[in-house]
């Protein structure tokens, strides 16, 4: 099996080999490799050439069971073959000849050409598919019998031959010594000055031997991407089928058309996915979740139940039924446990959220271990680093810290401890413990008419006769002090 990978990609204009941008998260690449796999051949070939380090790395990573070829100078898809045949020289039977920038070919498509390949008499088999369009590609010239009688590319190809709509995807079985041979003979005798592929069908028929065409319906199983046109084209159309796909699994999705999901996303029935959000790289959803709007999760796993509203995450991990947003940030090492709330305008990384924990305001929480039941007040900032190292903060079970208080890591709070508001805590604190750690309050009594005489304060504090709190606060007061009072009575 020989997957082509060599030619140039100009169009992209980009410093990227073509074969490494990314449709739906994964490299263009990487979905040929896989089709290719599907296969399971005995061996698995991909030229390389132009920007081959890149692409040579890149295959290490994402498959490193294939070998590479080089193929020096883009001479043609003939030369690129032959290129790949150096390595399968003992290879009797089939070879299969992919591209590396047809992303949408399945391997089931494949497996289906090999079985009409071998459930047929011919020599080679080409998978080809009908274009409303063709420009550009190879033409299929079929004799009388329906056979393939050779293939003419497009800028070698006469009026007549311009009208055939079959195109060539470039996706051929081969009989492995038909293919050799052809090869063996194939010059650059035509408008390109390369060594085409194709013509080794035209070889083949000269011989008397059969060339056969499978043709698909899916067309897009047959486009290539030359350009971010294209490309764009190509993300469009994958990220349509697998929104449908997770619909037909039993995902609402509000808006299709703006909600990505990457081709590795995993999402169980009954998730409602609402417009703005894109699931990327190895996200899972369970069952119940609701995510959006507006929210990007790559790499998190969103337990059953939980909602997402507005939230960037990575490399997270977030409970059952628990609660995110609007407006969190989860960076990586995230773990929210279930219940739990992360809330408005809170940033968390590295942190451990126990079960019902809740963070739920303008917090900052790094390196962070929070216990379960614990209650992060609004505004509280875990300061994890000192400008040279990062340090950790441990909140012990159903501790209650204050708004605004500061943690200066590392520092212990233990279980059932309380932090009173606008604290900066430098030092541990026992379990059930308060600590204040902040200036005690001072009233000046008539500094206003002192210092400032005549301001719009002093003329609003003049016009008080007989001071007492607001209402509502009056009686929040008295509440206090009931409740403080029943509990010295129990
Ligand atoms: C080729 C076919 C054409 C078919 C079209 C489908 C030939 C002569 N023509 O067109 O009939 O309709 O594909 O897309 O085969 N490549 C190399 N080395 C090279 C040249 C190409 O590895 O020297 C690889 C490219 O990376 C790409 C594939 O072969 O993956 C096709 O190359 P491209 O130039 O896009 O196709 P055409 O030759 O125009
Ligand atoms: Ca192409």
């Amino acid at each position: 099996m020989i997957v082509l990978a060599a030619g140039g990609g100009t169009r992209m204009k980009s410093s990227r080999s073509k074969l490494l941008h990314e449709v739906c998260g994964h490299s263009m690449l990487s979905y040929a490799v896989n089709a290719a796999t599907a296969l399971e051949p005995e061996q698995l070939v991909v030229v390389v050439g132009h920007l081959r380090e890149q692409v040579t790395e890149h295959l290490h990573d994402i498959a490193p069971h294939t070998r590479t070829a080089i193929q020096d100078q883009p001479n043609g898809t003939g030369h690129a073959v032959q290129c790949g045949l150096v390595d399968l020289e003992q290879v009797t039977g089939e070879i299969v000849v992919t591209y590396g920038d047809v992303p949408m070919l399945s391997g089931d498509t494949l497996t289906q050409l090999v079985a009409a390949h071998r459930a047929s008499a011919d020599a080679i088999t080409v998978l080809t598919a009908k274009l409303g369009d063709p420009t550009g590609y190879g033409r299929i010239v079929r004799d009388a019998q329906g056979l393939v009688a050779r293939i003419v590319e497009h800028k070698d190809a006469d009026e007549e031959t311009l009208q055939i709509t079959e195109i060539n995807s470039g996706i051929y079985v081969f009989d492995a010594d038909v293919l050799r041979d052809g090869l063996s003979r194939i010059t650059a005798d035509n408008a390109q000055g390369e060594l085409y592929l194709t013509d080794v069908l035209g070889i083949a028929r000269a011989d008397g031997r059969r060339v056969g065409a499978y043709q698909i319906d899916d067309f897009w199983q047959t486009e290539g991407v030359n350009d971010r046109v294209q490309l764009a084209a190509m993300n469009r159309e994958m990220n349509r089928r697998i929104c449908e796909k997770w619909m037909r699994a039993g995902v609402t999705i509000i808006d299709p058309q703006h909600t990505w999901i990457h081709s590795s996303v995993d999402i169980a029935p009954d998730v409602t996915i609402l417009p703005g959000t894109s699931l990327e790289g190895a996200t899972s959803v369970a069952a119940g979740a609701t995510i959006g709007p507006d929210t990007t999760l790559v790499d998190v796993e969103v337990g059953a139940g939980a909602t997402v509203v507005r939230t960037h995450g990575s490399l997270a991990v977030i409970g059952e039924n628990a609660t995110v947003g609007p407006f969190s940030y989860l960076r990586p090492g995230t773990v929210l446990g279930a219940r739990g709330k992360i809330g408005a305008f809170v940033e968390t990384k590295n942190a451990r959220i126990g079960e019902g924990a809740k963070v739920p305001h303008l917090t900052y929480a790094g390196d962070a271990l929070i216990d379960p039941g614990v209650n992060i007040g609004a505004g509280t900032i875990f300061a994890n680093f000192d400008g040279n190292n990062k340090w950790h903060t441990h909140v012990g079970k159903g501790a209650f810290v204050g708004s605004n208080s500061v943690l200066v890591a590392p520092v212990d709070i233990g279980d059932g401890a309380y932090i009173a508001a606008g604290s900066t805590v430098t030092q541990d604190v026992e379990p059930g413990t308060l600590a204040v750690a902040r200036g005690r309050q001072k009233n000046a009594s008539g500094w206003v008419a002192r210092r400032k005489p005549g301001s719009h304060a002093d003329q609003a504090a003049a016009a008080v006769s007989d001071y007492h709190p607001h209402d509502e606060v009056a009686a929040d007061r008295a509440r206090q002090a009931q409740q403080s009072e029943q509990k010295d009575e129990s």
